[in-house]
């Protein structure tokens, strides 16, 4: 299988009803990343896997629902309530119809054999919580795939146990959404990467076969298109069952198919790595799966590094700095923030942890800006995060198990060295300030996360680095997608350290930047550095969302990092639609030349970098202190 060259293809050309090729960089005028009614702030609740496996039942379930209530934690936002792997029987031979697990979820059963979920999502309803399910884009599930000496694994023949949405898209949705009520549904992708025909299971007519379509540890194996297209059919079903909007689609293909760059177009939440476990290590490989993607979550659509673990092994009551380093990155990257932990068992410590109001409002924050490295390394890192009202949370991770000293300093945070910078710790509400910089000590593990508030650099607007939430690469450039190297290697606790070890392996290298060229180096044009700015590849178009501002502003050019001697590059604006300025075509070695475009009154900005001709390789180029201006 080699499809992958018509993947590409697609995504590089989009064919117009009269068959010729459209202009992937033309202008639409139109905000393109997904958005439905829900999740306009990352969704928050519980979900079974984590805490109990494929090991469910309705008690489990309910149980959980009654503490986030209890607890107080629903009342802080914890309100979706997810049945993982585990929930279902069958699927009926007669009608295709999907069978609960009955003799698991009493509350399932019906006189008459057909199982409905509706008295449970009732209960949850009734309770001001909502009500999550799972499946999978192939025919089976994960547990059968994976995991399958895990209880509660589908019943009966061949047929009765493919229970994935392949082949009953509609059928299933509308019998989720529109029958049971459910008002989430986390759609996994085990079922098209796991049972190709060289499967033994497959071999031996256990299942039959499918795909493979994804192939996790090769991009060029994978078929990325057909991948896509199955997710988006899933969507438009969803579409179709829930005319009021108020549903969430979670993707789960673990930053396979190189979903960290489409994702973004086509569901609420999507996973950009393989599953956490609760290991410090594995926590950082998570997170650093949507380190560098700020710029590909926005409202209405989430990186997801996972759910937390918050309350298991390294993070459980006797490792509480782990706890609340996990839970505080995950607020800051606007990670849906999923509880996996069996609350009926929580340490008071560990739901104060998970309801600390404070992080929390960092993370529901309503301009959904996802935080953006302003440092890193293998050591210590730094995160900023700009909030509604110009502040900014700010984090500093000490990633090692030694104590770690940081510098924190009013450049990191876009503030002016020469104004005073003050800093509310979210954890114990200690108030500081400082000017210029700020020597920080960071026990282990520790994560130490402020607000902060100072005197803005840029007085009269908003550096749009700062602004991830309003910018949509919806053309990055990338013509073949990459693994991303940046990501911590940790031990795979399922494989330990027999082999080579963990390759990088999610696509996404070489995708748009806040602050960072797309191969993440600083940004500069003819020796020009900029600590601020947006980094992406030629032939590529952001789209942004202003916001009553009159002027947008830039230092454009082909940036340092590329490789000399490439084709001309033009630097084009638009604004609704409509070409407002542009640069002379720019070539490598060339001094930035300075933008300034009214866009007063415009809704929609689009920011084109056009290269005189297409390349394999294209040029990184810098939008150096984008603005938009008052
Ligand atoms: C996959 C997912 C997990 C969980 C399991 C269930 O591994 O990534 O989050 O849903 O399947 O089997």
């Amino acid at each position: 299988m080699r499809l992958f060259g018509r993947a590409v293809l697609a995504t590089a050309l989009l064919f117009s009803a009269t068959g010729a090729a459209a202009d992937p960089l033309a202008p639409t005028g139109r905000w393109s990343a997904y958005e439905r009614a829900a999740a306009r702030t990352p969704p928050m609740g519980w979900n079974s896997w984590n805490a109990f496996t494929s090991d469910i039942d309705e008690e489990k379930v309910m149980a959980s629902a009654r503490i986030l209530v209890d607890a107080g934690l629903a009342a802080k936002g914890y309100r979706y309530v997810n049945i993982d792997d585990g929930w279902w029987l069958k699927r009926r031979k007669s009608d295709g119809r999907m069978l609960v697990r009955a003799e698991r979820f009493p509350s399932a059963a019906t006189p008459n054999g057909d199982t409905s979920f509706r008295p449970l999502t009732d209960r949850l309803h009734a309770m001001g919580l909502k009500a999550g399910i799972y499946s999978d884009i192939g025919r089976n599930s994960c547990g059968q795939v994976f995991t399958s000496t895990f209880p509660n694994q589908p019943e009966g023949d061949i047929d009765e146990r493919e229970v994935g949405l392949h082949g009953h898209v509609d059928q299933d949705i509308r019998l989720y959404f529109e029958e049971w009520g459910f008002d989430l549904i986390k759609v996994d992708g085990c079922g098209v990467r796991g049972l190709g025909p060289a499967d033994p299971r497959v071999k031996a007519g256990l299942y039959r076969a499918l795909g493979p379509l994804v192939d996790a540890d090769s991009l060029g194996r994978t078929d990325v298109a057909t991948t896509r297209g199955l997710y988006e059919a899933v969507g438009q079903a969803l579409d179709r069952s829930n005319p009021d909007g108020d549903f969430v689609y979670s993707l789960c293909l673990w930053g396979a198919a190189d979903v960290r760059a489409w994702g973004k177009n086509v569901g609420a939440m999507s996973r950009t790595s393989e599953d956490i476990s609760p290991t410090w290590s594995r926590m950082l490989h998570n997170l650093d799966s949507v380190s560098r993607r700020p710029l590909y979550a926005h409202p209405g659509s989430w990186n997801d590094p996972d759910m937390l673990y918050v309350g298991k092994g390294d993070f459980d009551e006797r490792h509480l700095i782990e706890a609340r380093s996990h839970f505080a990155l995950w607020a800051m990257v606007n990670a849906p923030l999923i509880i996996g932990y069996d609350l009926r068992t929580a340490a008071p410590a560990l739901l104060d942890v998970l309801g600390a109001k404070q992080i929390i409002a960092v993370n529901q924050d309503p301009a959904g800006n996802q935080a953006v490295l302003a440092f890193d390394s293998a050591d210590v890192s730094i995160w900023v995060k700009t909030l509604a009202d110009g502040d900014k949370a700010v984090a500093i991770l000490n990633r090692t198990a030694a104590p770690a000293e940081a510098v924190l300093t009013a450049d990191h945070l876009k503030f002016l060295p020469t104004a005073e910078v003050e800093l509310a710790d979210l954890w114990t509400g200690e108030a500081s300030r400082f000017q210029g910089e700020q020597k920080l000590q960071l026990a282990p593990h520790q994560t130490l996360v402020y607000r902060a508030h100072g005197a803005r650099k840029l007085a009269d607007g908003l550096f749009l680095s700062e602004q991830p939430g309003r910018v949509n690469p919806a053309v990055d450039g990338v013509v073949t997608p990459q693994a991303d190297p940046l990501i911590h290697r940790a031990i795979l606790p399922w494989r330990g350290t027999r082999g080579l070890g963990e390759p990088p392996r999610y696509g996404g290298w070489g995708g748009a930047q806040a602050d960072r060229t797309p191969y993440d180096q600083e940004l500069a044009v003819a020796g020009q550095r900029f600590d601020t700015g947006l980094g992406v590849l030629a032939n590529s178009r952001l789209e942004v969302r202003n916001a009553g501002f009159q002027r947008f502003t830039a230092k454009v050019g082909i940036d340092d990092s590329a490789i000399g001697g490439g084709q001309a590059v033009t630097f084009l604006i638009y604004g609704d639609g409509k070409l407002m300025g542009q640069s002379r075509p720019m070539k490598f070695g060339e001094a930035p030349q300075a933008l300034d475009v009214e866009i007063g009154g415009v809704k929609l900005i689009e920011l084109v970098a056009r290269a005189s001709k297409p390349t394999p390789v294209p040029q990184p180029v810098t939008w150096g202190e984008a603005a938009l201006r008052r």
